[in-house]
């Protein structure tokens, strides 16, 4: 079956989910539950989302799983480590087209053809996590969600 046939697959309204997610989070500034809302809205936003979740700064260099939607994540990832390693100690985005280019990355799922992962940044500037989004579609993520689901941590992060 083609899209078509299937029904248009759903893409993600940035502007939408952002007011729908401050809506959601207003005056809740618990992080855990704050990560728990974003990762269930954003997953079931996008055909692409095949896994959505955020891995928490636990201990200097050390991330730990946090709030996920998809199947079971790896539970600890040393910032050495994986495409999210990469993000929490470079403080940078990593857009990766194609997962089995990108030396290290950790294959929570066969399945995961791309990736891309965004360092979380609180409102002093500290990385508190990195948001790993999966997807089983190669070169699944450009820069306009990169430029996005910045915005949108930044909502709800920095405020
Ligand atoms: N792929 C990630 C690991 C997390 S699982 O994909 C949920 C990485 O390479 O860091």
């Amino acid at each position: 079956m083609d899209e078509g046939e299937r029904g248009a697959a759903a893409r993600v309204d940035y502007a939408a989910l952002r007011r729908v997610c401050a809506s959601l989070t207003e005056g809740e500034d618990d992080a855990v539950a704050l990560m728990a809302t974003l990762a269930c809205e954003l997953h079931h936003s996008d055909d692409r989302f095949d896994w959505t979740g955020f891995y928490r700064v636990v201990a200097p260099g050390l991330l730990k799983i946090g709030p996920y939607q998809g199947g079971h994540g790896c539970l600890v990832i040393p910032f050495e480590r994986g495409v999210c390693g990469a993000a929490a100690r470079t403080g940078e985005v990593q857009l990766v087209p194609d997962v089995e280019a990108f030396p290290g990355h950790i294959a929570c799922a066969a399945s995961t053809r791309s990736e891309i992962v965004l360092p979380v940044f609180d409102a002093s500037g500290a990385t508190i996590a990195v948001l790993d989004i999966d997807s089983d579609r190669p070169d699944a993520f450009d820069a306009d969600d990169a430029r996005e689901l910045a915005a949108l941590l930044a909502d709800t992060f920095t405020r």
